[in-house]
């Protein structure tokens, strides 16, 4: 990936005349199968931002439109990049209003899971909740926290945060349990699983709980962490990191399926699944 020519910041020309026939296809396959599935399952907040935007089914959007219409609604844009760049470049960019987005679509035989993230999971995933202005803020915030984290050498536990609330959220609304996190809203089997599954645990977001929890990078979660509002996500982060990062030094971690007597349980999991996969895993 980083055999390609970028700029010092990693950023690279969208080139949208270049996407072929077959990667516009990819683009609309996923959409489709996304947006029904999300009718009822997403925040409102997220549906509101997919309206919003010009993100449709027909094309893998041409970058510069979108920034246009994001950039008026939160002062947000969307940069491409060419694969995952170094945390530092990343939080750079987050803490400029800057989200940086794969360039390239996964290929018609990784529809339902690829490594590294592409346009799909960065664009479709990500930005309708950058069209929101309080989760928009939190994002800024998040990247001014990582620089500060690097410093301290607190990187995993940053990471872990945005692992909890920005890929695998989940948020109680007017209308019951939703799905904000862009890593279930980009996956088909992940936007069934995480509400309608009796396997994993549902706990209220906690702040040092999140950055204590290790998790699953290649299969469904154990554990999803809830909030009530953007608002108390952005708020739990307007503290100083430095004494929660020194309280943290030397405090194991938590396993992904683990609950705590201090979790504040909304659903315990059986943790079926994540039994069977480890059973036949052997
Ligand atoms: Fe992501």
């Amino acid at each position: 990936m980083l055999q390609v020519p970028h700029r010092p910041d990693f950023t690279i020309d969208q080139d949208w005349n270049a996407y072929t026939a077959e990667e516009h296809g990819v683009w609309r396959t996923l959409y489709r199968q996304q947006a029904k599935l999300l009718v009822g399952r997403a925040a409102p907040e997220f549906l509101a931002g997919m309206a919003a935007l010009p993100l449709g089914e027909e094309a893998i959007p041409d970058v510069d439109r979108l920034n246009e219409k994001l950039m008026k609604l939160t002062g947000w844009r969307v940069v491409c990049v060419p694969g995952l760049v170094p945390d530092g470049i990343f939080f750079e960019h987050l803490a400029n209003r800057r989200f940086p987005a794969g360039q390239f679509i996964r290929k018609p035989d990784q529809l339902d899971y690829i490594e590294e993230p592409d346009i799909f999971h960065d664009v479709f995933g990500h930005v309708p909740m950058l069209a929101h202005p309080v989760f928009a803020d939190y994002m800024q915030a998040f990247g001014a926290g990582g620089l500060r984290a690097m410093g301290f050498g607190m990187l995993t536990q940053l990471g872990r945060l945005y692992w909890a609330t920005v890929e695998f959220g989940l948020i109680r609304g007017a209308e019951g349990l939703r799905i904000y996190g862009s890593g279930i809203v980009s996956s088909k089997g992940e936007s069934l699983f995480a509400l309608d599954s009796d396997s994993p645990n549902r706990i209220h977001f906690d702040l040092e709980r999140a950055m204590r929890t290790d998790y699953r990078i290649d299969d469904f979660q154990q554990t999803y962490m809830v909030i009530d509002s953007f608002r108390e996500l952005f708020d739990a982060t307007q503290q100083d990191f430095a004494p929660i990062y020194a309280r943290m030094k030397g405090v194991p971690d938590i396993q992904p399926g683990a609950l705590l007597p201090t979790d504040k349980v909304h659903h315990r999991g059986t943790q079926a699944y994540a039994r069977a996969k480890e059973a036949k895993a052997g």
